[in-house]
């Protein structure tokens, strides 16, 4: 049973990534900022403040599989509740189990911010992928105009800088690379060349592991 803790900031690539090495792996695929995204979505139509921690709490706690379904997570108010319940210590400490029971059934590939420090700390693989926040914001603004959405791209990149100062900077599980953690920079990079890096990684950490087992 294997897992893979993939961290890193926003729209680094770390969603397209880790899907194609799930598949590849034959692994299930966790995105844990829908976590995050699905409790805020419940506290704002709820009409509370995602500030509010006994109202962000209440959310995390009553989340269904059908709010993790839902098609509307990824708007710029959505990202924005979802950065502000993250930093909550309550609403972390009640998404903790269903993530840790998600990858000890079957193994899991999981994408967040603190799954190779805080969820799975000893991770069979833990890889860090980041990018320039003028390629993180491009490919976020990409998505925007995919979808209809009209946006700046500077409102995007101030956005995206937003995000990762309140992400590194809170208390509770901040984004930090773990020490253990393989550095992959997409920066120029396609999501194919990405993909093939990150697998080779995988076979490299996954051989030294079984060489190991092999000689004790
Ligand atoms: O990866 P994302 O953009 O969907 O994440 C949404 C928010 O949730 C983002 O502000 C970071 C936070 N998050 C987190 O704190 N820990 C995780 N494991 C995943 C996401």
């Amino acid at each position: 049973m294997m897992i893979v803790a993939i961290d890193g900031p926003a729209a680094a690539g770390k969603g397209t990534l880790a899907k194609r090495l799930a598949a590849a792996l034959g692994l299930p695929y966790l995105d844990t900022g829908i976590l995050y995204r699905a409790t805020a979505k419940r506290v704002l139509e709820a009409g509370a403040s995602p500030a509010d921690a006994e109202a962000a709490l209440h959310a995390a706690r009553a989340l269904t599989q059908s709010d993790l379904q839902r098609a509307d997570l990824r708007d710029a108010a959505t990202s924005a509740a979802a950065s502000q319940v993250a930093s909550i210590p309550e609403v972390r400490q009640a998404l903790l189990d269903f993530q840790r029971h998600f990858g000890n059934s079957h193994g899991a590939v999981l994408d967040g911010r603190d799954i190779g420090t805080i969820i799975f700390p000893h991770a069979d693989v833990k890889l860090f992928v980041t990018a320039s926040v003028e390629a993180r914001a491009e490919r976020r603004h990409k998505e925007f105009l995919a979808r209809g959405e009209t946006v700046n791209l500077a409102d995007v990149i101030a956005d995206v800088q937003a995000r990762d100062e309140a992400d590194r900077t809170r208390a509770a599980a901040p984004l930090m690379k773990a020490p253990d953690a393989e550095l992959i920079d997409t920066t120029g990079m396609d999501a194919d060349t990405a993909f093939t890096h990150a697998l080779d990684v995988i076979r490299r950490k996954t051989a030294k592991l079984e060489s190991k087992t092999f000689s004790l």
